[in-house]
């Protein structure tokens, strides 16, 4: 979600004199967070300015997500919510992957909805406005045959130090529980050119941190054909200002030896690399269509763990897939104590329409799901008190991007602040200075949990 409580900071234009206001909620990933600056980007262009409240505004959108059914099921309480604010007047609308997925269902379900528009169609949200503030109905979804790229002309960054740049949207995987390639459509990826010459503009902002973004970055392929993912990461860790980069997500299929050698060779790129496992049995990855064996997922570990510099490694894990056995089970705890993630996000199995799997039934009992969810979450909280404590007494430089809500002065001042290391892990850290946000600092690791680290400032 977008933080509220930081100010919104037009990277690219400022707009005059706003009469019209809109409300816009994010939900889900990365991917939907950036696609919300280039909806915020658009809207401030068109004349409307952003308020934080639903009765503020006279547009209320919602950014929804349709990986699992919970996320879906999320915007349709919303909508049912306020639907009562149509009689003031107000104006509705669905983005993202719901919309893409629903299209004009969402009318029936929703009647006062009056906009509903995928990611792809963006760039025709300008027309789309005019026709719903003249009491039209407006839909923008995408045929999914076209080979473009979908760029919108103006995006909003809401952190003034860390952006977000898109190198290829879709996939083309079709991973057999998956609803991305049916809401995000298939793989286009930006010429190399486009996403430097973003990067570089994002530098001149004064941004030094980028996050390179696609729901398959290893698949990434320049239509000009001018560089590789791994050549494309350098060039972008080797931007003069740029301080550190960040790519996700990765899959462990494409993941290969050149972007461990990029990470060796260029400092600025990061220390980690979120690569989704899903499973630790060879069985259900090949009911998953993962293309990929327990083995040849570890041989991706052993490759990473190869690296000059300690990189940190994430993952995400499914359990109830249908016909999951506790044997499976074992096999993915046992992925876990061999893998020695850093994090990992865990989900119940969730069946979603046009997936492969939809046709094998949801076999695991909710209780089942819950149980194994709890086991896979124990063992893994175990791992990272263990790898954190190891932490302790090592620095690390961290990116300050919050100061803590309590801080030891009232003034804000010297006290608590919060940012992230390399490794993308949270620090939580004291120190004599004021005005750190936004600086690199060196801190030193005190005390360890096992989602964050806690610490004080040495330099
Ligand atoms: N059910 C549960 N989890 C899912 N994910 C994707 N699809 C589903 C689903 N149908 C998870 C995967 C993916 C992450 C973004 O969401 O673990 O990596
Ligand atoms: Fe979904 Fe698989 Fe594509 Fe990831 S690689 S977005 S899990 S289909």
């Amino acid at each position: 979600m977008l933080n509220a409580d930081s100010p919104t900071r037009y990277t690219l234009f400022m707009s005059t004199a706003p009469q019209k206001t809109f409300y816009l909620e994010t939900f889900g990933c990365q991917m939907n967070v950036h696609d919300s600056e280039k909806v915020i980007g658009t809207l401030v262009h068109e004349g409307y300015s952003q308020v934080q409240t639903v009765e503020q505004a006279d547009l209320i959108l919602y950014n929804t997500c349709s990986i699992r059914d919970k996320a879906e099921q999320k915007v349709f309480h919303r909508l049912a919510d306020y639907k009562k604010l149509l009689a003031q007047g107000k104006k509705f609308g669905v983005l993202g992957c719901v919309a893409q997925q629903e299209g004009d269902k969402i009318f029936e379900r929703a009647p006062h909805v009056s906009l509903v528009c995928g990611s792809a169609s963006y760039r025709d949200l300008p027309q789309m406005l005019v026709q719903i503030e003249a009491g039209k109905r407006a839909t923008g979804l995408d045929d999914r045959e076209t080979d473009e790229c979908f760029e919108t002309e103006f995006t909003a960054r809401t952190n003034p130090h860390r952006g977000y740049i898109t190198i290829i949207e879709g996939c083309d995987k079709f991973c057999a529980y998956c609803v991305v390639p049916f809401t995000r459509g298939k793989e286009r990826s930006r010429t190399s050119e486009s996403v430097l010459a973003e990067a570089q503009q994002m530098v001149d902002f004064g941004y030094t941190e980028i996050q390179l973004l696609g729901q398959n970055v290893n698949s990434y392929k320049d239509p000009a054909g001018k560089k590789s993912f791994a050549e494309l990461l350098a060039a972008v860790g080797e931007i003069p200002g740029i301080k550190r980069v960040r790519f996700t997500t990765s899959h462990p299929r494409d993941f290969g030896r050149d972007i461990v050698e990029a990470i060796d060779s260029v400092p600025t790129l990061c220390d980690h690399v979120h690569l989704p496992v899903q499973s630790g049995s060879t069985r259900v990855l090949d009911a998953m269509q993962r293309t990929y064996t327990r083995d040849e997922y570890l041989e991706k570990i052993a490759l990473i763990r190869s690296a000059r510099r300690s990189i940190s490694v994430t993952s995400d894990i499914i359990v109830g897939f249908p016909g999951e056995t506790e044997e499976d089970v074992a096999e993915t705890l046992s992925l876990l104590e061999a893998a020695q993630y850093d994090g990992v996000f865990a989900f119940q199995y969730s069946p979603r329409p046009n997936t492969a799997s939809l046709q094998m039934g949801d076999t695991i009992s909710v209780e089942a799901k819950g149980r194994r969810l709890a086991v896979v979450q124990d063992r893994q909280r175990e791992i990272q008190i263990a790898r954190n404590n190891e932490l302790v007494g090592q620095t690390f430089e961290v990116l300050v991007d919050g100061a803590s809500r309590r801080p030891a002065s009232p003034a804000g001042g010297p006290g608590q602040w919060a940012g992230r290391t390399s490794s993308n892990r949270i620090l939580n850290l004291s120190s004599p200075h004021a005005g750190l946000l936004g600086q690199y600092i060196q801190v030193r690791v005190t005390r360890a949990s096992p989602n964050s680290l806690i610490g004080e400032h040495v330099n």
